[in-house]
């Protein structure tokens, strides 16, 4: 669980994005695209689930992306190459399902974009055509662009504020990409609002859209049921049953409320920690 290499991928407007390169030759051995792990940074940190971006077995590392966004993310970002993980997890969830599918979107927004780098890199390998569409606040927090560039056959990028390729989101493209083509499947990650705008887009082509998402958990082993999920009507579990969704079945409403339950409780925490 020792931090072997760490490096800032983006670091501006007040918003860090940091990678690590953890030891963990067991999860490395068996981790699979879409799947994560649930770290703790310190013996009273809260856990938090993070997914892998990449595993070397041969040095028995996986990498790790985050955004320092809340009390434990930030504890995370404090910690150096050398120091090591309180407790480490993994690998969770199903991983996802590779095959041919034929024509493929991913799209993705700020730090999702590393969540589907190796859902991107593995649906290329199985023979897949992939466009992909990134999206960031601003161009110095856009990440990954040169690997994921190279795994596409087409290639868009979005800023909001116009600073980089296009001034807009994601979903824009996706809508014009929609109505020029067909696809087969679209894969998102990102900001709640945004995949919930994709699915919605999507449905009206019939395109079928899966979603990886990253609620609120606890254990991450289907007990405490704080990661719960509303899919076609039934309660699912995110860590044990997810991490990925069909979107068009996903309450999303619901899923938002959740999200939100300990926001104000994060802020107040981090102003005693001075994080
Ligand atoms: S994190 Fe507790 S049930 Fe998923």
């Amino acid at each position: 669980m020792k931090i072997m290499h760490k490096e800032t991928l983006a670091d501006t407007q007040g918003i860090k994005i940091t990678e690590l390169a953890v030891l963990a030759p067991e999860i490395a051995e068996k981790a699979l695209p879409g799947q994560f792990i649930v770290l703790m940074a310190s013996e009273k940190g809260e856990r938090v689930p993070l997914t892998i971006v990449d595993a070397d077995k041969h040095k028995g590392s996986i990498n790790l992306i985050f955004q320092e966004v809340g009390l434990t993310t930030r504890s995370l970002g404090r910690l150096n190459s050398g120091d090591s993980l309180y407790a480490l997890a993994g690998p969770l969830g199903h991983p996802t399902e590779i095959k041919s599918y034929g024509k493929i979107i991913l799209l993705a927004g700020g730090v999702g974009i590393a969540e589907i780098y190796p859902v991107a890199r593995a649906l290329k390998e199985a023979g897949n055509q992939i466009t992909i569409i990134l999206g960031a606040r601003t161009k110095g927090l856009l990440i990954l662009e040169k690997e994921l560039k190279s795994l596409s056959d087409e290639f868009f990028v979005t800023t909001d504020d116009g600073s980089y390729e296009k001034k807009g989101f994601v979903t824009g493209i996706l809508a014009e990409l929609l109505a020029k083509n067909k696809y087969d499947l679209v894969y998102a990650v990102g900001p709640i609002p945004m995949m919930q705008k994709a699915s919605s887009l999507t449905r009206g082509f019939g395109v079928k859209t899966v979603v990886s998402l990253n609620p609120l958990m606890v254990d991450a082993t289907g007990m405490c049921g704080s990661c719960r999920v509303t899919v076609a009507g039934e309660v699912k579990f995110s860590c044990v049953d997810g991490p990925e969704f069909d979107a068009g079945l996903i309450d999303w409403d619901e899923l938002i409320k959740r999200n939100s339950i300990y926001a104000d409780k994060e802020k107040h925490i981090c102003r005693l920690n001075n994080l």
